[in-house]
């Protein structure tokens, strides 16, 4: 007789989730405890503000802190209204994160896992804070995506110096889980009320709150990530078609990593419009031409048509237009 996987309630499968990413903290806490963040110079106001340091770290240290940031992920998850696309992509690229991370081996089927105690739910805190909380964890989760994606990039070029194909799509398809996870953590970050966001989060990141204006542009784990792109496609720099003649798989890996990649920029600008609407962004001059939306469209359009001829379906309009522009 056929048996089907027993459909599990969202709010226990999360609750599983976190009780299990706690065990593994426990579990690597008890080989060496947590380095103390706050205790390491911040590289940037941005990762004072958002609680992020940097840090040479053993194995072990890496595997606990990404996990880390995965529990209190995961923990936010279990009350956060995430849509079920963006849930299933932030927990695609949280397993990811914990397999490089730990270097364990997937594929233990769901029902071979052992069952791990699920601590009742503590009390509530006051929704405010857990707005405040939430807008830290998801920029925590979608950092540690940027510099997991980063590394699978980075190795996966290496991979291809080194005429190791195979291992190369490997390590592509891991970097796509992550960007594709961006967006979904970027949203996670930004499942609090707009009026909320506007009349209590936004002005602590400008001065006088902090020294600078804090934007998007000063994240240097995205940087990390940008500049792993940049690596890759200075080894296979080959339009669509070059690269599918000769190298088929590389070229659907390749394209589904900048489709994602796109599709990020893409859904960062409708996040903004939910968020502030037309106010330009607390980062940008009040003279400057653009406000928020505007200037993220037009890092949408720059990347498309940078991607137009490496993909199968580029945006050619956008390419066009932007070649247009440059030459006029
Ligand atoms: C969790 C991740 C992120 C979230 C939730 C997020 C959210 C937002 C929001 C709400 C705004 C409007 C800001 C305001 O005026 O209040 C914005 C603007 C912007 N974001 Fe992001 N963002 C994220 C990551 C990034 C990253 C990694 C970049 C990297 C390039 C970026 C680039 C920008 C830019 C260029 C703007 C408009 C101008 C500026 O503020 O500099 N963001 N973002």
């Amino acid at each position: 007789m056929a048996t089907h996987a027993r459909p599990v309630e969202r709010t226990d499968a999360l609750r599983q989730a976190a009780a299990a990413a706690g065990e593994l903290v426990a579990a690597l806490s008890a080989l060496a405890p947590a380095v103390a963040g706050e205790g390491l110079p911040a590289e940037s106001i941005s990762q004072s503000f958002f609680r992020v340091r940097e840090g040479e770290l053993s194995d072990q240290q890496a595997a606990l802190h990404g996990v880390l940031v995965v529990h209190r992920g995961l923990d936010d998850l279990c009350e956060a209204p995430l849509s079920g696309s963006d849930l299933a992509l932030e927990a695609a690229g949280m397993r990811q994160a914990v397999l490089d991370l730990t270097g364990a081996e997937p594929g233990a089927a769901p029902d071979s896992v052992p069952p791990v105690a699920v601590p009742e739910p503590a009390a509530g805190a006051a929704l405010e804070t857990v707005w405040s909380a939430r807008w830290l964890i998801g920029h925590q989760v979608h950092v540690l995506f940027n510099v997991c994606a980063a590394v699978a990039v980075a190795d996966a070029t290496r991979h291809l110096r080194h005429g190791d194909g195979d291992a190369a799509l490997l390590r592509l398809a891991d970097a796509t889980v992550y960007v594709r996870g961006f967006p979904a953590a970027m949203t996670h970050a930004s499942t609090v009320p707009a009026d909320y966001y506007m009349a209590a989060i936004r002005h602590t990141m400008a001065p006088p709150s902090v020294d600078v204006p804090l934007s998007g542009r000063q994240h240097r784990g995205y940087k990390l990530f940008r500049a792993a792109m940049k690596d890759l496609l200075s080894v296979v720099p080959d339009s669509y078609e070059q690269l599918a003649a000769r190298a088929p798989e590389l070229a659907e890996a390749r394209g589904a990593l900048l489709e994602a990649d796109i599709v990020d920029g893409e859904r960062h600008v409708t996040l903004a419009y939910s968020m502030v609407h037309l106010h330009r962004s607390i980062a940008q001059k009040p003279e400057g031409p653009d406000n928020a939306v505007a200037e993220l469209r037009h890092m949408r359009h720059r990347r498309a048509a940078k991607y137009a001829s490496l993909i199968r379906f580029g945006d050619h309009y956008i390419a066009d237009a932007v070649a247009g522009l440059s030459h006029s």
